[in-house]
């Protein structure tokens, strides 16, 4: 290599134990105690020294400016606030394919459905493979490369595979993904196909997916890119930076995301507590996390310890891509809960059906597992934990494209049938928007025409 990597100039620190180490001491998880690590930011803190490196004012304009510039690194709606990332060395630069800067759109049918006079959705599915994971993906795997590794690897629900297929590819390295076989969208599997990922369908689940990926990066020279690594939650800080920005500053009262392994609740958890010490927000909004019935292993752990220890369980919801039932990012998840004064619910398979259509009828297209923001924002305000005045941010977290087998049953109607959901399902008929067989007329066209003018 050119220069010396920096990688091992980045301090972490342990959410258990916190003994604060580096990659070279440490790996991935602490050598003391085995818990997860999270980079030590600002890197001045544990030193004692004050934030003053941190002139809020400049570097909210310097971000803005960053805007109207041609230089990779600062299309990257990622690397455009590195000031608050882990420094990279100068041997490579970043593997950027222009992440981030994702909209934030009102979503004004949504908002009467669910009851609250203002809400947004800021749409991660707009990134480049299609969902969050690329934010943080463009951090991780760039260090990787910066360590010189040749082979990058995940378990995965689907997302984070197409992801980092992309970002190795792109980074002149291989990828091996382990995904539940028959359990992810054909979508997310053409994807890593496409990148050139040594894909493989084990016969198991996201979970078992993830034990045997452990075992396998602890003995071949193999980079782990799931979200228990630290690299890859500071990029999926940034959402948290630009949906600031995106308010003008101006703090919305809460802010929704679906959870699954609970990388990305930890990561803008990290994002907004940093941002009110560093000064760039008077105060946080509440941060709550929203998971499906038949995936529930944070809420059974709120609920049912206080936190305090995880009650893992056998995952299963259509949401495929929080099909996941031992969450790894949980301890991190907890302490943003309790940092941000957030809470937890979890939503039926119907809910969701439900909430993803009434996304999609704001012109809006998201996948199933980021439609559990809505569903879960409808309980939150029955329980009054949402008032009706406060302004409301869903974090949609994949784009409708990844997922059209479950759109399409949908509106077919056959999604919920021969399931314990079916008798349910019913109230779902009134959004359904089946597509009809016609015979090649302008008559039978127009009667069409003719019905949806008067039901509509
Ligand atoms: N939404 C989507 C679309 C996802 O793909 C995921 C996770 C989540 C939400 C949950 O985020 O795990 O950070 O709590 N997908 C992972 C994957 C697990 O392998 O693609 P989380």
């Amino acid at each position: 290599m050119a220069t010396k990597s920096r990688v091992d100039e980045v301090l972490l620190r342990c959410i258990g134990c916190g003994a604060v180490t580096t990659v070279s001491e440490s790996g991935l998880a602490c050598a003391s105690c085995g818990d997860l690590l999270e980079v030590v930011f600002p890197q001045s803190a544990d030193t004692g020294e004050n934030h003053s490196d941190f002139d809020a004012v400049a570097l909210k304009a310097l971000w803005r400016q960053r805007r109207a510039s041609q230089l990779p690194m600062d299309e990257s709606g990622v690397w455009r606030f590195r000031e608050v990332l882990p420094a990279l060395g100068e041997s490579h630069g970043p593997i950027t394919l222009r992440e981030g800067n994702t909209p934030l759109y009102e979503l004004s049918r949504c908002a009467r459905s669910a009851g609250v006079r203002q809400l947004y959705a800021k749409h991660l599915g707009m990134n480049p493979t299609g969902s969050f994971k690329d934010t943080g993906m463009t951090v991780a795997a760039s260090f990787a490369r910066e360590d010189g590794f040749r082979w990058v690897a995940c378990a995965s629900t689907g997302n984070t595979s197409a992801s980092m297929a992309a970002y190795a590819a792109r980074g002149g390295m291989r990828s091996l993904v382990l995904i539940p076989d028959g359990k992810i969208s054909w979508s997310k599997l053409s994807q890593a196909l496409d990148y050139g990922a040594l894909t493989c369908q084990v016969e198991t689940d996201f979970d078992g997916c993830m034990r045997l990926l452990s075992e396998i990066v602890s003995r071949m020279p193999i980079y782990l890119l799931n979200s228990i690594n630290p690299f890859r939650l500071e990029g999926q800080k940034t959402v948290a930076y630009e949906l600031l920005e995106q308010f003008d500053w101006r703090v919305p009262d809460h802010v929704i995301v679906p959870g699954g392994n609970l990388g990305n609740s930890s990561a803008l958890g990290k994002a907004l507590v940093e941002m009110k010490e560093l000064g760039f927000i008077p105060k946080l909004p509440k941060l709550s996390v929203i998971q499906a019935e038949g995936a529930n292993a944070l809420v059974r752990t709120v609920r049912e310890t206080g936190g305090k220890k995880l009650v893992p369980g056998k995952a299963d919801t259509m949401a495929t891509a929080i099909r996941i039932g031992n969450p790894g990012s949980w301890k991190k998840a907890v302490r943003v809960l309790e940092a941000t004064g957030g809470t937890v619910e979890q939503v039926s398979e119907v809910e969701i059906a439900l909430a993803k259509a009434e996304i999609g009828s704001d012109g809006i297209g998201c996948e199933p597992a980021s439609a559990v923001t809505l569903a879960g924002l409808k309980k939150l305000v029955l329980q009054r934990f949402v008032d009706p005045d406060e302004t409301v941010v869903l974090i949609l977290t994949g784009h409708l494209l990844k997922d059209p087998d479950f759109t399409l049953k949908f509106h077919r109607g056959d999604l919920f049938v021969g399931t314990a959901h079916e008798e349910q399902s019913k109230i779902l008929a009134p959004q359904q928007r089946g597509p009809m067989v016609l015979e090649a007329s302008v008559d039978a066209v127009l009667k069409v025409l003719e019905t949806a003018e008067k039901t509509s």
